[in-house]
């Protein structure tokens, strides 16, 4: 078998004339691309799926500087860095984004101070927790669902399904034995997931679940995990 860390860091062979990489009904899925409209859509997504956390970390009016981010930490990177981030399109519009990530990304992909818009030190430290309360080591040889969420208006039509599906396929090729992610155990999704084949694993919270809610803003979490073999 291929040595996971070389197949995980090399780019895949992508068909620039057809850029989709599944498709299913109305769903197509494709990578992110550096347009602004992909960037702005990334960010709009991700402040649509985690608003509730996002508000907990920093207040609602910071909700644009978190579209910002997103807009900021995803220009001007290296190729393999857009094929972590799946967009699904439905009936062609932009529906939904699913972040991948695996062993030696971070190192790979470091945050960029510049990247970060102006928040005040209280929402600096409010993020800083939110990024310890949900930090994940990924191992080598196992791929990580970082974030998966899909805009209101298009949840619920199977969105959902084609970008996880499209994530095992993407780390089967890639050489992974599985793929893994934390849900909140307060979070529906988890029926998705264990529809797709996932099965939990553990459930973590800090101290009595009061710590891990002045994190994150939820009390427990559940690792959820999917044999890919
Ligand atoms: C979870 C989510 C990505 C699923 O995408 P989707 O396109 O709605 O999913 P599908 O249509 O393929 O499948 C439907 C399943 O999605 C989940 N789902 C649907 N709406 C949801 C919502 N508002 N919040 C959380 N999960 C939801 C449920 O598990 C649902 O199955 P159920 O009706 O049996 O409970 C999407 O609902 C979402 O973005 N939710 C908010 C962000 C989030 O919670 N992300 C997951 C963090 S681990």
């Amino acid at each position: 078998m291929a040595d996971p860390f070389v197949t995980t860091q090399q780019p895949l062979a992508g068909d620039q004339k057809n850029p989709v990489l599944l498709s299913s009904g109305p769903v197509t899925v494709r990578n992110l691309s550096q347009s602004p409209e992909d960037r702005t859509f990334l960010g709009e997504v991700m402040v649509d799926g985690f608003e509730g956390k996002i508000v907990h970390a920093t207040s609602r009016n910071k909700l644009p500087l978190m579209v910002k981010y997103y807009e900021n930490s995803t220009r001007g990177r290296p190729p393999l860095f857009y094929e972590r981030y799946l967009i699904a399109e439905y009936n062609g519009e932009r529906a939904g984004a699913c972040v991948l990530r695996y062993h030696g990304d971070s190192e790979r992909f470091p945050e960029r101070d510049e990247d970060l818009p102006s928040y005040g030190c209280c929402d600096m430290f409010g993020l800083c927790l939110l990024e310890v309360g949900t930090h994940a080591d990924i191992p080598e040889g196992k791929a990580y669902v970082d974030h998966i969420s899909v805009s209101s208006k298009f949840r619920g039509k199977g969105v959902g399904k084609i970008l996880l599906d499209t994530a095992d396929a993407d780390a089967k090729k890639r050489g992974c034995k599985s793929i893994f992610l934390w849900v909140s155990t307060a979070n529906r999704a988890q029926h998705l997931y264990e529809r797709q084949g996932y099965v939990l694993k553990e459930t973590k919270s800090w101290c009595c679940g009061c710590c891990t809610y002045c994190m994150t803003g939820e009390k427990e979490f559940a690792l959820m995990e999917k044999d890919l073999q």
